[in-house]
């Protein structure tokens, strides 16, 4: 049985054990640390075995969970031994040598997961540096996939760009909810009824371009027909630079990644 240990225990952690347990691993083979006995309170209503002594459940595990704040990394990581586990990075925004320098060369995987891991519905970015064996990749992959869904990037900088995908993405397609919610109101519908109906209209787009094999330039044609209403609402986003407004915001969002990987 493959040991984990999850080194900081609060939101991220939370969610991939819960994926974890819900895919059938053997809860004796997870280990979930953080720092106040709430937590580790928090983490043993998980049904794992859970401490505050980050040492111990480093020994008693393959793999290493880096769970804790970006901020908190180096002063949790710099007394910690580790042996021959692969550490597995949820830290966002701290790079593969970072990790190399604070515990030596290593397996070590980065990865950029997103909040909706928090109901398994999460989408990860994941990237291997050259120490990581295709079965300790598959093993970091499957941490994440019971939560969601995993893909790997061949070179770290991509990271950045998965963080302007779908990293930070969770927040556009919010902010997309929330103003066509205020429009349906504004229409005259009552508030849960133009959140159920816009919701539903996200999840329904969402699943219909994961399950078909066409683009989603083909699928919004194929709802769109001449003279009518979709593509009225169509040209009113063409009019008003839509496609500039969408990759600008990402070029940010990526731009800001780059500029706080460098402070
Ligand atoms: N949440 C997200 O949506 C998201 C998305 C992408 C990436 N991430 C990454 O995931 C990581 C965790 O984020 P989070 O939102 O899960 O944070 P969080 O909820 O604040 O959890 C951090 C955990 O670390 C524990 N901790 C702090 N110091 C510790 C120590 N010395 N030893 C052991 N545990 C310690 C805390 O314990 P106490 O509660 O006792 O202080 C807490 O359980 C971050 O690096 C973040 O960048 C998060």
């Amino acid at each position: 049985m493959t040991r984990i240990a999850f080194i900081g225990t609060g939101n991220m952690s939370t969610a991939i054990i819960r994926g974890l347990l819900r895919d059938g691993r053997d809860p004796k083979g997870i280990i979930a640390t953080a720092k106040s006995a709430e937590s580790v309170n928090a983490a043993q209503n998980l049904g794992v075995t859970a401490t505050d002594d980050n040492q111990w459940a480093i020994d008693h595990a393959d793999i290493v969970v880096v769970g804790v704040k970006p901020q908190a990394v180096r002063e949790v990581f710099a007394p910690l031994q580790l042996d021959q586990q692969m550490l597995v990075s949820l830290a966002a925004g701290l790079p593969v040598s970072l990790f190399e320098t604070l515990c030596g060369p290593r397996a070590i995987v980065r990865s950029m997961p997103n909040t909706p891991s928090l109901v398994g519905a999460g989408a990860t970015g994941l990237y291997a540096n050259e120490h990581t064996s295709a079965e300790q990749r598959a093993q970091a992959e499957a941490l994440f996939s019971a939560s969601g869904l995993a893909r790997w990037v061949p070179d770290e900088s991509l990271i950045d760009a998965v963080t302007a995908a779908s990293g930070s993405g969770v927040a556009y397609i919010f902010a997309m909810i929330e103003h066509m919610v205020a429009g349906a109101e504004r229409l005259g519908l009552d508030a849960e009824t133009a959140r159920d109906l816009v919701a539903q209209t996200v999840l329904g787009a969402a699943k219909m371009t994961q399950e078909s094999d066409e683009s989603p330039a083909t699928l919004r044609t194929r709802v769109t027909s001449k003279g009518g209403t979709t593509a009225q609402a169509l040209a009113y986003f063409d009019q008003h630079g839509f496609d500039a407004l969408v990759s600008g915001a990402m070029q940010a969002a990526y731009d800001r990644a780059q500029e706080l990987a460098k402070s």
